[in-house]
């Protein structure tokens, strides 16, 4: 019997020897494509001083929402987060990660079924890990696969899906999915991390630029991403929030977020609601760089999105690739199994509405010739 010590050791090891070990870097100061601050919210002027004025009040959360943590603003925050996003109600969660371990481990139990994309977050599957319900992942995107298992679902079902994907940029196709979970009574769950900020008119989301928000059971969404801050909510009836309140553990059991955090979540969705253009101008980027990788948009996962995912398929060219472009200036990062699927290793992009347009270019001539360098030593 190994000793725990030995255990990790060897853990560790192993990833070396897969050539997949992860260490903490601190990032050069280099031109931004890697981070998820697509809207530039987390430089924004404007919500930085607000939070430094609030800092005043109070630096802690002080206990649990249920105990000392909630505030007049908390609540004040979760009407409006609930209006903007077209929802009954809502309620905030430390961290995207809490909301969907909190709501997926809470609302199933012993009996019910939970379907899920297979590509869905880390932390949609630890919820389902925490509940007791049957869980069966259907193939990515993939409609036929998801009715399939529909046909056989027992109990409550329940169905999971982001509305873009993290590290692949794509969209689900939610009317279809909808259109089925209304077939077979299954309510869908939708983490929209990634779309917040990027989708609908104001950046509502996907599910609101569909006009399907009253169809949907509930979504999740984040304010570390294109709000540029940190924590999430979850968007419901004001059943769900009741009873999330109550038996969501991963919301009563931890301190609540601080003030200045409610204040600066509050000023980026004000942010949101008055720069009228901003996602206009995102979009414009993203497509201008789509324009340059034409010749190798093959390799990228078509996508709307600010995600630009460049799939090389293999660990040791992924890490050398990235290591080139960001030695030319560029913050790119690699991502790599287990993170993504073995041999579907890649470079993500994100493109923010700070880049410029030289810089896009740049980037997309730098991509450009790594790809061909690639494809020659391939065929050498
Ligand atoms: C799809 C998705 N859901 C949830 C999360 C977790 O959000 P947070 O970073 O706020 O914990 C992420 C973050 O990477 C994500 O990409």
């Amino acid at each position: 019997m190994n000793t725990l010590d030995e255990y990790i050791r060897a853990a560790i090891q192993e990833r070396k020897l897969q050539n997949t070990h992860r260490s903490l870097t601190v990032n050069p100061l280099l031109t931004d494509f890697a981070s998820n601050d697509y809207l530039g919210f987390a430089r924004n002027k404007s919500i930085h001083s607000l939070t430094h004025e609030s800092s005043m009040v109070s630096l802690g959360g002080s206990g649990s929402r249920l105990i000392t943590g909630n505030t007049f603003e908390y609540e004040e925050l979760e009407k409006k987060i609930a209006q903007f996003h077209k929802a009954e109600a809502s309620l905030i969660f430390n961290t995207g990660y809490m909301a969907n371990i909190g709501l997926l481990q809470t609302i199933v139990q012993r009996g019910d079924t939970i379907l899920y994309d297979e590509l869905s977050h880390a932390s949609i599957r630890d919820g389902i890990r925490l509940s007791f319900a049957n869980a069966f992942a259907f193939a990515h995107n993939n409609i036929k696969e998801l009715e399939k298992k529909l046909k056989v679902a027992k109990g409550k079902i329940i169905v999971v899906t982001e509305s873009v994907y993290s590290m692949d940029g794509d969209v689900a196709p939610l009317l279809e999915i909808i259109k089925l979970c209304e077939k077979f009574k299954a309510s869908l769950i939708v983490d929209e991390a990634h779309a917040t900020g990027i989708y609908g008119k104001n950046g509502e989301g996907l599910v609101v630029e569909l006009g399907i928000e009253q169809k949907v059971f509930a979504r999740v969404v984040t304010f570390g991403k294109a709000l540029g801050c940190h924590g999430a909510a979850v968007l419901g009836s004001q059943h769900l929030v009741d009873f999330l309140v109550n038996f969501s553990r991963s919301f009563i059991y931890t301190t609540a977020l601080p003030h200045t955090s409610i204040i600066a979540i509050d000023r980026a969705y004000s942010e949101l609601i008055e720069s009228k253009n901003i996602m206009s101008q995102l979009h414009q980027k993203i497509n201008y760089f789509k324009l340059h990788t034409q010749n190798i948009s093959e390799k990228i996962i078509p996508s709307t999105s600010p995600v630009q995912a460049l799939i090389i398929g293999h660990i040791e060219k992924t890490k050398q690739i990235a290591k080139r472009i960001r030695e030319q200036g560029f913050l790119i990062k690699e991502i790599l199994s287990p993170t993504v699927p073995k041999g579907t290793e890649r470079i993500r992009i994100c493109i923010h509405v700070f880049n410029t347009e030289n810089e896009i270019q740049e980037l997309a001539n730098i991509l450009n010739k790594e790809l061909t360098l690639s494809e020659k030593a391939t065929h050498a």
